[in-house]
């Protein structure tokens, strides 16, 4: 028996996160620059995202460059953006072959005019793809969305559009980056780390976190499915 066939189908999380981490390192341990690291992460990126539109996932969400990654050398900021604005082209007709709609969370604006153009592009061709979303999380911090969430609800409040005692969690969700979408109930982290590091924190509140010593350029469908595996063992 695969696997992939050891998943029951019936109790699928609906939306799995993933903080892809270990480029770095895994380019390192082969003598190569770190962006070396980040081009073969685009390989399992494509991989993990077909395997979870093909066993029916609804939601993956990638943390593919956080507000903590500006402060990286600006030579390795420019070769994400570039691998970005690349891997989003070349890859705008896959995810419409395949009804996968491309979304993004974080702040948008602070990516460069090149890249937010791309992304807005794709987002676009893709908009009314239905089998599942593929949300990167760009320039994006749990932190960062929170404190932009409060200073909307705080301007609403400003103007008499919503009275204090009116804000319920509910609220709160649907102010977010990710309003619409479930809470993730999987959390995969690559690489050892067994940290959230500001991802999606108040939308893991419940989620079941799962924590792999693979680094991500070594990700596979396989590497997906134990872990779905592994969550649908656990008791929630
Ligand atoms: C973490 O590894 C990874 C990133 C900061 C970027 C992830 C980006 C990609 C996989 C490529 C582009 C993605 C898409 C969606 C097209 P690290 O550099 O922190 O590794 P380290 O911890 O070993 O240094």
């Amino acid at each position: 028996m695969s696997l992939k066939d050891k998943i029951d189908i019936k109790n699928l999380p609906q939306h799995i996160a993933i903080i892809m981490d270990g480029n770095g390192r895994w380019a390192k341990m082969r003598g190569k620059h770190r962006v070396f690291g980040h081009e073969q992460g685009v390989i399992s990126v494509r991989d993990t995202a077909e395997a979870a539109a093909e066993i029916g996932v609804k939601f993956l969400t990638l943390y593919a460059f956080s507000t903590e990654n500006w402060k990286r050398p600006a030579t390795e900021v420019e070769a994400l953006m570039k691998l970005l604005v690349q891997t989003i082209h070349q890859e705008t007709k896959t995810l419409t072959d395949n009804d996968i709609r491309l979304k993004a969370i974080g702040d948008l604006d602070s990516l460069d005019k090149n890249c937010r153009k791309e992304l807005i592009e794709a987002m676009n061709t893709t908009a009314s793809n239905k089998r599942m979303d593929l949300v990167l999380a760009l320039s994006y911090s749990g932190r960062w969305e929170l404190t932009e969430t409060f200073k909307a609800l705080a301007n609403k409040v400003r103007s008499g559009i919503l009275n204090p005692d009116d804000i319920t969690q509910e609220v709160i969700s649907n102010n977010l980056n990710t309003a619409g979408m479930p809470e993730p109930e999987l959390l995969i982290r690559t690489s050892g780390e067994c940290r959230i590091s500001n991802f999606l924190i108040w939308q893991s509140a419940y989620t079941e976190l799962y924590f792999t010593s693979k680094l991500w350029p070594d990700f596979r469908k396989e590497d997906l499915y134990e872990a779905i595996i592994d969550y649908q063992q656990r008791e929630r």
